[in-house]
């Protein structure tokens, strides 16, 4: 995992009070919580005897307690504070400490940082109301990549077809790849067997470290449509956890648009259709994956100087 990268590892309302939640970074298994309204972030290994902490509990004072034997943890440092039994003149050894990470909450999104002295990233400004988390069984890199390459793998937007014609090819702005997808209406009569058309076109911008991406569908006349965020982060064994949030905008002018708000209008795929995925050629992708190395790089070199 990059040394220095905000990761959005759940959504506000999954993290509660009650029932600690277990995410992943990569291998790096994590419970996340609220310790009196705050997030915390822990490695989901107990230092006792190895029990995913996520199986304990949350009590009253906000700490964790592990459900095997009983420890209690501090979310803010993982310190432990407290061992059942343990008589009032003896110490906790200070080697049971539980690794504790960076955590940032805005616009709907928790984020952790596996280095705990990272400097928190700028707050967003709205939380889009729309949202879900899906399971995708793909990876992560490769989800990034059918996202570039044909959207329609990996999301649905209702009443739209991605086309596979770019508006605006991939490009590094401020280092983020951006690129600019035309679509059309989804109507019965398409597609067409030659396509000149694109009333909508999708944004989109992808920080080049993570994946997270801003989506923005707009019509022929540049109204905004449709605003996403999707938060791809690669989870144990080859998954790639996705929480998502979307809205509608108020910019809709025609019925096809107006038919957009009728169902779900956003929609990330729980399931890639490998059939499709095989066959997709690399196009955005390939440009994508020589931009992202080269920001990562640059990326490494800045924190090691
Ligand atoms: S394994 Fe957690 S207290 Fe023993």
């Amino acid at each position: 995992m990059p040394a220095n990268a905000w990761w959005a590892v759940a959504r506000s309302e999954e993290i509660t009070a009650t029932k600690p939640i277990n995410v992943d970074i990569g291998d790096q298994p994590i419970v996340l919580w609220r310790d009196n309204g705050v997030v915390r972030a822990l490695e989901d290994r107990c230092p006792h005897r190895r029990a995913p902490l996520s199986l304990g509990c949350v009590l009253g004072s906000g700490k964790i307690q592990c459900g095997y034997h009983g420890w209690t943890f501090d979310g803010k440092d993982g310190q432990l504070v407290d061992i059942p039994n343990l008589k009032s003149d003896r110490k906790f050894p200070p080697v049971y400490r539980a690794r504790a990470f960076a955590v940032a909450e805005s616009g709907g999104f928790v984020r952790v940082n596996l280095d705990a002295k990272a400097a928190a990233p700028a707050p967003l400004a709205e939380t889009l109301p729309l949202a879900g988390t899906e399971n995708v069984a793909l990876g992560h890199e490769h989800f990034i990549n059918a996202l570039f390459d044909n959207p329609a793998l990996v999301i649905a937007i209702r009443g739209i077809k991605f086309t596979p014609y770019l508006m605006a090819e991939l490009v590094e702005q401020d280092g983020r790849l951006v690129l600019e997808r035309s679509c059309q209406w989804s109507t019965p009569s398409w597609p067409a067997p030659f396509i000149s058309d694109f009333p909508v076109t999708l944004r989109i911008s992808t920080d080049a470290i993570t994946g997270e991406s801003e989506l923005l569908l707009r019509d022929d006349a540049f109204m905004p449509l449709l605003r996403a965020t999707i938060a791809p982060v690669p989870a144990a064994r080859g998954v790639t956890q996705v929480r998502w949030r979307a809205k509608l905008e108020a910019g809709r002018r025609s019925l096809a648009a107006k038919a957009m708000a009728l169902g779900a209008p956003f929609r990330v795929l729980p399931t890639v259709d490998g059939a499709e995925l095989r066959v997709t050629k690399p196009s955005a992708s390939i440009h994508a994956a020589d931009l992202r190395r080269e920001i990562a790089n640059r990326a490494d070199s800045a924190v090691a100087a």
